[in-house]
């Protein structure tokens, strides 16, 4: 992999050499939590909520219903770090149910890193429903390291409200009637000491977080392949009145994988 921006002594093309960046070279993990350390002010509301999302050349979020095919061993690698540097990983309940999640894990290589930040031994997942239809008998909600939080509106059936806390899921009110408000949700984990806040889409979740601007960073893998098809993009729902823009803060490449840090100004 080699780092093609911020540009400093080390990724600057050695003079004669035709690669910005340097020689590819497998980064270690340390260095990719180094690239994608959260700031450490997270700002004024507390939390810093980044995504990442990966997509084919031609803007699919998935193929065939999975974005495993759109991914790669390196955008693993990544995902992997992005959550080790997680206080909480926010997923939309569609992606759960269609990409089977499980809880995260502890790693010894983020073990140190994270005890020194204060966090616990893996992120919790953070599952946001309205209609709670969710099979509460999976390891997600039974075997959590940390237990699995379930963000849904006051006005959720009782019943799989029981269900959720049954089986030992963590509920958290974040909307007046069924559906979640993502600015409150970001507020409550914030509330709960969950301050690095990282989502895994899917893209209609993820559509409204960034329509209540609440999406401070994108960290966006661009995989060289096109898919065609009708595949959602990684961002859905509404069209935003006005663009929101954000600035490049960063970008790794590997094997014609482009994998980008986009934050908001
Ligand atoms: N390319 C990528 O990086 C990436 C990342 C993630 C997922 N994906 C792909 O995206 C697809 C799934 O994404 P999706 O957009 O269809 O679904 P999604 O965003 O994962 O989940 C949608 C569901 O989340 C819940 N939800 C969303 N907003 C809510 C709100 N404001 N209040 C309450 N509940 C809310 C609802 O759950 P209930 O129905 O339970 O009420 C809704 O049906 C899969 O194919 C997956 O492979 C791709």
């Amino acid at each position: 992999m080699r780092r093609l921006l911020p540009v400093t002594d080390q990724t600057a093309a050695a003079p004669g050499t035709e690669h910005p960046g340097g020689a590819a070279r497998e980064w270690s993990l340390d260095e990719l939590a180094e690239a994608y350390a959260y700031p450490a002010d997270t700002g004024s509301g507390g939390a810093w909520l980044r995504a990442n999302m990966v997509s084919s050349l031609d803007g699919a979020a998935q193929h065939e219903g999975r974005s495993q095919p759109i991914s790669t061993a390196t955008d693993m690698r990544i995902f992997g770090t992005l959550r080790a540097l997680a206080d909480v990983v926010v997923v939309g309940a569609e992606t759960v149910r269609l990409e089977g999640y499980r809880p995260a894990r502890a790693r010894d290589a983020f073990a140190g890193r994270r005890a020194a930040a204060g966090q616990g031994p893996a992120p919790a997942i953070a599952v946001v429903s309205a209609s709670l239809e969710l099979d509460f008998s999976l390891p997600l909600f039974t075997a959590p390291l940390v237990p699995t939080l379930v963000i849904t509106g006051a006005g959720a059936p009782s019943d799989r409200l029981a269900a959720a806390r049954q089986a030992g899921a963590r509920v958290v009110i974040a909307g007046d009637a069924n559906a979640v408000d993502p600015a409150r949700a970001v507020r409550e984990l914030a509330g709960l000491g969950f301050r690095r806040l990282l989502t895994e889409g899917g893209p209609r979740m993820l559509g409204q977080f960034v329509a209540a601007g609440v999406l401070d960073e994108l960290c966006l893998t661009l995989s060289p392949v096109l898919t065609s098809g009708d595949a959602q993009r990684i961002v859905g729902g509404p069209g935003l009145a006005e663009p929101e823009r954000f600035r490049l803060a960063g970008l790794l490449e590997e094997a014609g994988f482009l994998f980008a840090r986009y934050r908001r100004i």
